[in-house]
């Protein structure tokens, strides 16, 4: 049974994949945490780890110690609350005691939110547990779904003010689970622009370790993703627990050790740029987020992770076809273009079996460069003379698909749509309007701002034909107090902005059913689950020097799928790094994503024009396997002068082997790579001519030999009879 209820131990089981989930209801109606980790086998779970907690013989509350699956405010629990609601009284206590339950085959959607979602009811099964508060009238039910083949769980919580007074809700956690001990490892993804998601991997220590974004989305600094691990746990073995959130605004994540040492992994809302109003007979709901456990290392997380985002969390047409091969336009020519430049591009693209052409940043209003126009979605003639349909009708009857830029959520303060509606922006009264880029951000937790970008984004798409869609968001919230809403609401601008959003973009793709949509935040300041929910794909980063793209790449990989990761071969000296590197090695980087370029092709040697040519071919016939096999992180480049990782397809018949040399080394032995998920008893023959076991390559390894800095290989290897 993935969920079983022991009515006489008062514990809840919930079991999927390789994973377990255990609670239980003390007999006073209090919810504790049981269990999180290996399977176990049915009944095993019993409440005596709740109640072997040492709380008689401590000066400490036994609140404090208790494993709360809910800890709240007010009663003895100093922690960092996974709910804290201040009442009309002013005081924040809750006493939330067990009100009832219900277990159900499938997983309901989260309304107005990205959630993980079950296309069959035996793919899921859900468990709703009701806590009330009778003084205030409040009821609280958390939601649980486990996802039944890979043991992930989905975990929301929902609140409704049942009595007669308005709360404030002051923080609100979408999961906040306690682990036995603290001798954890914590691992999170940190950055910057252009340097994503490094892999950062400490000691978890004996206080609150925490990442948060309060920039109104999930930013470029931190990723919404938290794991604690064994801290023996490679890439391949140990046990790892992780959180990862379905939502692109402001998080706050922590992993803390409590008075016994014992720690919690928490994700939710982060409390300096959030709090709600509820009324009475008014719900609030938090985010999803996705609880991973593995005894499979990292890799084993990031492959539950990868399978449940790329077939149960983006959705539509795309989902399961193979993505184009693109060219953009941005760095072959920022600003600066006319029809015929990106014609020509076009042309040469389509000679070298480019399917896609992607028309960037530009094409509208005034704008020559990023001080105008944001928000007047109408093209720039002098540019395009024959407008959006003209050339995309040109760039079709090539054979090509058509795509378009755009930066929705913008407005210039130098733009028609600033000068007629000057209280679109976010801003506070009296204020200066911070601009970043020389830009402020749209108010979309307005309804009539929502309208707009409805309707001119898909006036756009209608006008133009587009075959897929940029959508880009340069900047981060400021002033984020609306004043279309009454003072005591203004702190839930940044969250009602996310569900506008949310709804805008559920509103343009259910229009436009077949436009392949790619996310994009000052490249990859907005890579999480929320946006995979609207968009399958999300350009990683706006830093294409590959081997920076090498780090990128690799730390994104431990929560989202290759299929959604943007990767595009640039031109050298690199714009960002102002390195030189191969076209051979910048396309095997780009090999590992969404496989495109973003270069003048017209002004590429012969030399280079050939290894592109090669290369879309390649990737032709590796796609199958790059956008939907299981992706193995083998060596990292944070640690080596090289790197490697591998695609293996679902059937152990193919593998694609990918190895980077970073910098050389004299005099040192081939570097030498095992690979996973073979069948062993196979035999496998590298494109090379080479013929190994399954066996040898998993338990032996191979070697490769790479001379030079910033030299590749990738390797096809294939299963034959003999
Ligand atoms: C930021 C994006 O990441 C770039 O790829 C490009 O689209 C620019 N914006 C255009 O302004």
């Amino acid at each position: 049974m993935p969920i079983d209820y022991h009515a006489e131990k008062r514990v809840f089981t919930l079991s999927g994949g390789e994973c377990s989930y255990g609670l239980h209801i003390t007999p006073e109606g209090q919810l504790m945490h049981l269990y999180w980790g290996r399977r176990v086998p049915d009944g095993a779970i019993t409440p005596h780890l709740a109640q072997d907690y040492p709380v008689q013989a401590s000066f400490d509350l036994a609140a404090n110690c208790l494993p709360w699956e809910l800890p709240t405010l007010g009663q003895g629990w100093y922690g960092t609350p996974a709910l804290d609601i201040r009442n009309a009284a002013g005081d924040h206590v809750l006493q939330l005691r067990y009100a009832g339950h219900r277990i159900y085959a499938g997983k309901k959607p989260l309304e107005g939110l990205p959630a993980v979602y079950a296309e069959q009811e035996r793919e899921a099964d859900s468990l709703e547990i009701d806590l009330q508060d009778s003084l205030l009238g409040l009821q609280v039910t958390l939601q649980y779904t486990v996802l039944n083949d890979s043991g992930a769980v989905a975990r929301s919580m929902r609140v409704c003010n049942a009595g007669s007074e308005t709360v404030q809700i002051m923080s609100a956690a979408a999961a906040s689970v306690p682990l036995w001990g603290s001798d954890y490892d914590v691992i999170h993804l940190k950055g910057a622009w252009g340097r994503e998601r490094a892999v950062i991997r400490t000691p978890m220590g004996q206080g609150e370790y925490a990442v948060f974004s309060r920039r109104g989305a999930s930013g470029h600094e931190e990723n919404p993703f938290m794991a604690l691990c064994e801290p023996s746990a490679t890439e391949h073995t140990g046990g790892v627990w992780a959180v990862s959130y379905i939502y692109s605004g402001s998080f706050y994540a922590s992993a803390a050790a409590d008075v016994l040492g014992n720690a919690r992994l928490s994700m939710g809302m982060d409390a300096r740029v959030f709090t709600w109003q509820l009324r009475p007979g008014e719900a609030f709901q938090t985010p999803e987020a996705i609880l991973v456990y593995s005894h499979q290392g990292l890799n084993g997380m990031s492959q539950i992770y990868h399978r449940l985002y790329r077939l149960r969390l983006a959705r539509g047409w795309w989902r399961d076809r193979q993505r184009p091969v693109l060219i953009n336009n941005w760095e072959a020519t920022y600003f600066d273009f006319t029809e015929d430049k990106i014609l020509s591009i076009a042309r040469q693209a389509h000679a070298l079996g480019i399917e896609l052409f992607v028309l960037d940043d530009g094409w509208f209003g005034d704008r020559n460069d990023d001080h105008t126009s944001l928000g007047d979605w109408t093209v720039n003639r002098k540019k395009l003379p024959g407008g959006l349909s003209g050339l995309a009708e040109k760039i079709h009857a090539m054979g090509m698909l058509f795509g378009l830029w755009v930066e929705p959520e913008m407005i210039s303060p130098d733009s028609d749509l600033y000068r007629a509606h000057p209280d679109w922006c976010l801003h506070v009264a009296g204020r200066e309007r911070t601009e970043a880029r020389h830009q402020l951000v749209l108010d979309m937790s307005r309804a009539e701002v929502q309208e707009y970008v409805i309707t001119a984004i898909s006036a756009v798409l209608r006008e133009s034909g587009a075959d897929y869609i940029k959508w880009d968001m340069n900047r981060n919230m400021t002033e984020y107090f609306s004043p279309a809403l009454p003072p005591e609401r203004r702190m839930e601008t940044q969250h009602r902005y996310m569900l506008g959003l949310y709804r805008v973009l559920e509103a343009i793709t259910a229009s436009f059913p077949r436009v392949l949509f790619e996310s994009c935040s000052g490249g990859g300041g907005r890579f999480d689950g929320g946006m995979l929910f609207y968009m399958p794909q999300t350009w990683t980063s706006d830093n294409t020097d590959a081997m920076a793209r090498l780090q990128i790449q690799y730390g994104t990989s431990m929560v989202y799928p290759a299929c959604a990761m943007g990767a595009h071969v640039s031109a050298v000296p690199n714009h960002q790094c102002g390195r030189v590197t191969a076209m051979q090695t910048r396309c095997d980087v780009a090999i590992g994503g969404n496989f495109g370029f973003e270069l003048d092709l017209t002004a590429l040697s012969a030399e280079d024009l050939d290894v592109a040519k090669r290369m879309v071919r390649r990737v032709n016939q590796l796609r199958g396997l790059t956008q939907t096999g299981k992706f193995t992180r083998l060596i990292s480049p944070e640690k080596h002068e090289y790197a490697a990782w591998q695609f293996t397809d679902e059937e152990k018949s193919q593998a694609l082997l990918c190895v980077y040399r970073i910098l050389s080394v004299a005099n040192t032995a081939p570097i030498r790579i095992r690979m996973y998920h073979l069948n062993p008893d196979a035999l496998y023959h590298a494109e090379d001519g080479r013929v190994f076991s399954g066996a040898e390559l998993m338990y032996q390894g191979m070697t490769v030999t790479l001379t030079g800095d910033f030299s590749s290989q990738t390797i096809l290897f294939s299963q034959s009879e003999s």
